[in-house]
């Protein structure tokens, strides 16, 4: 098996937006067959919740829709991930900012793109930060997350040439 792609998302506190985008990620992902060609990590730029399970409004809102967040526990973002990971999502654009700060000799900038670029509805290109909201924002959250996961996935399986690897595993 040639070597994983690695995948990192990247919020503020890693305890909402970012913990979604990987078990969605996942969970796409292994209905492809493709769960040898990913290693999938979430990270926050902030320090405050490190080793927090997930939001409780979070974890609903992913049972909700048949995904579980209860092994999630929060980790900060580090500078050694930007060279350790091949693409890092992050969810807005003080996430881009916090991010590329690390990148000090700008040398992976490239492998760092706002998640919903992908979004086929980008509205602003950034994931709400749905903390200090009620339920409807968890939900919106998941609602983005979804449709640009889906569609995240296609160009990953494009640009990776891994189209014979889903057909695979549909057979
Ligand atoms: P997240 O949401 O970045 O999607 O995990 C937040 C979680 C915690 C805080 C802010 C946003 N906070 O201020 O503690």
């Amino acid at each position: 098996m040639s070597t994983p792609i690695r995948i990192q998302f990247v919020c503020l506190g890693n305890i909402c937006r970012s913990p979604l985008a990987k078990v969605v990620f996942r969970d796409k992902v292994d209905e492809a067959g493709l769960d040898d060609h990913f290693e999938i990590a979430s990270s926050g730029t902030g320090s405050w919740h490190i080793g927090d399970t997930a939001d409780d409004r979070m974890r609903a809102t992913a049972e909700r829709n048949d995904l579980s967040l209860e092994e999630h526990r929060a980790s900060q973002f580090a500078a050694e991930d930007l060279a350790a990971y091949d693409h890092i999502f992050v969810m807005d654009k003080s996430n881009l900012n916090d991010v590329l700060h690390l990148d000090e000799d700008d040398e992976y900038g490239g492998k760092v793109r706002l998640f919903r670029e992908f979004d086929p509805e980008p509205d602003d290109y950034q994931v709400p930060d749905p903390y200090h909201g009620g339920r409807r924002g968890f939900e919106r959250v998941y609602d983005i997350v979804e449709r640009t996961s889906d569609m995240l996935l296609h160009r990953l399986v494009d640009e990776y040439d891994l189209e014979d690897e889903v057909r695979s595993a549909d057979a």
